[in-house]
């Protein structure tokens, strides 16, 4: 399996790819890769030719230092996952800060059309200018055909879908939905780092969605956030930071309920200090 570590060297690779007329799709991921971000590789691999993993910590999206040191890291360990799939259509692309930010660690500052003032945007300062500009430079250092994000993380799938279209990036964004433990907690990376006690109390979190769906169907958007936060208020381990009922499209909290809108439901919860982040389609 190719592993690139420089933005020139994986250039080289895909110029060649492409003259030889081959289709290219992309997965950006933070690494520690588990069965979620192979789910997207999968996807990747059944439609191109070849697929391009990026593994990389984006400094700029982090708003807590601690988060971003505490980050696993395991390069090792994810290129091993990666070759269980496929060693010669899969490549990797781990590239350095300085490979893709140079001597300036910065964010661009992105207007996403009020999208990113929503939820992980009010809540986490800079968290979207940092990942618009991440993946704009992923874009254009991969040049891929398709790319693949998951539903997890709904909101960033949607702001990925604005930057590609008023930047006019020539690449296609595919949603892909939430893979989920057996016990339902959405699996991500930071779950490893949730002590046993957290780990056995998270997936109270996917049951109250799906409690919340359910009462969506008769309920309005208040009596089911009310109810939420009273079932997070009997958890003595999990500290609910927000449950937001929004519009799936502009992302903005329902005000009244309209038959002819989809809505998802989206929350975030502390586990001790792991923020986990999850959503529900409610109709
Ligand atoms: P990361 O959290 O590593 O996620 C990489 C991709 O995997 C994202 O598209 C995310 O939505 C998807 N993913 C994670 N867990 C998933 C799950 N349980 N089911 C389905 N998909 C899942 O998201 C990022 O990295 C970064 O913000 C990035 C886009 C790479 C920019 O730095």
């Amino acid at each position: 399996m190719k592993v690139f570590h420089h933005k020139s060297e994986l250039s080289d690779h895909i110029n060649l790819l492409k003259g030889d007329g081959k289709s290219l799709g992309f997965v950006p991921t933070m690494g520690a890769l588990h069965e979620g971000h192979l789910a997207l590789v999968k996807a990747g691999l059944s439609t191109n030719d070849f697929v391009v993993v990026s593994i990389f910590v984006n400094p700029t999206q982090f708003d807590n230092q601690q988060d971003l040191v505490k980050y696993p890291r395991t390069l090792d360990d994810d290129v091993a996952l990666l070759k269980t799939l496929s060693e010669s259509t899969i490549m990797v692309y781990a590239p350095t800060v300085e490979d893709l930010y140079g001597d300036k660690v910065l964010s661009e500052s992105f207007n996403f059309g009020g999208l990113e003032h929503e939820m992980e945007g009010a809540f986490r300062a800079g968290h979207f200018d940092g990942v618009g500009t991440v993946v704009k430079r992923l874009f254009e250092a991969v040049k891929p055909d398709n790319a693949y994000f998951g539903e997890k993380d709904f909101q960033q799938l949607q702001i990925i879908k604005k930057l590609v279209s008023s930047y006019s990036i020539p690449v296609e964004v595919i949603g892909c939905p939430i893979h989920r433990a057996p016990d339902g907690l959405a699996m991500s990376s930071r779950n490893t780092r949730l002590t046993k006690e957290h780990r056995e109390a998270a997936p109270f979190i996917y049951k109250t969605l799906k409690s919340a769906k359910t009462k969506f169907g008769t309920k309005s958007a208040k009596t089911v956030s009310e109810w939420v936060v009273k079932q997070f208020k009997k958890q003595s381990l999990l500290k609910l930071e927000y449950f937001i009922i929004a519009d799936t499209e502009t992302l903005k909290p329902i005000k009244r309920k309209s038959t002819k809108k989809t809505y998802r439901a989206f929350i975030a919860v502390y586990a001790g200090d792991i923020r986990l982040i999850d959503n529900i389609a409610l109709n």
